[in-house]
């Protein structure tokens, strides 16, 4: 019995799989470590406008000629903030379920209050009130300490950059 031609097809085959196998490893887009990063959350992407807006504001507040550019960015802020507001942290879904409300009631109570401060730091410069106005930031970054102590989950955190004081 002739064995060869059998052999012969076996190694197209082994040769054919090879090839495939290439291809669609060559076809497959290859990821960076930072498209690999776990998705946005729509707070995060919220909460990353409050804090655009609250980088400009630290310098633009010192300025009374730069009160019509801070009163843009605290519209900016405000609408974020009353939009973060109404979601839900995605820590909520760690705890267990009978807590779960509770800890989205204490959440929207701490949002609520931060957008009351933001209210607080419009009049203020409405009045001219830049001394106010700067009392009042340094107040909303207590609740933002406090409201990512209590409410964010750790892999939400971002690795802070070198130049940033909070
Ligand atoms: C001026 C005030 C605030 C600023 C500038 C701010 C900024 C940010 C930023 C930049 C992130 C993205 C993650 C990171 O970079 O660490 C974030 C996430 C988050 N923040 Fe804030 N934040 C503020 C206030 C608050 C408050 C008061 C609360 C809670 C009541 C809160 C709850 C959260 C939560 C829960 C996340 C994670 C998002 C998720 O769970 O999906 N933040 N925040």
């Amino acid at each position: 019995m002739n064995l060869l031609p059998e052999r012969k097809n076996m190694r197209r085959l082994v040769s054919a799989l090879i090839a495939g196998t290439a291809v669609i490893w060559l076809a497959t887009p290859r990821h960076s470590a930072a498209e690999e990063k776990k998705a946005k959350t729509e707070l995060h992407k919220q909460m990353e406008q409050i804090d655009t807006g609250m980088k400009k504001l630290r310098r633009t507040l010192r300025k009374k000629e730069s009160n019509p550019e801070s009163l843009e960015w605290i519209s900016k802020i405000e609408q974020a903030a009353i939009i973060s507001k109404q979601m839900t942290p995605s820590r909520a879904a760690t705890l267990p379920a009978d807590q779960q409300p509770q800890f989205v009631v204490a959440y929207r109570k701490r949002m609520a209050q931060l957008v009351g401060e933001m209210l607080k730091m419009e009049t203020a410069l409405l009045d001219d009130d830049n001394a106010k106005a700067q009392d009042v930031f340094k107040e909303l970054k207590t609740i933002e300490e406090d409201g990512h102590d209590k409410f964010m989950q750790d892999d939400e955190k971002d690795s802070p950059k070198p130049d940033e004081k909070k």
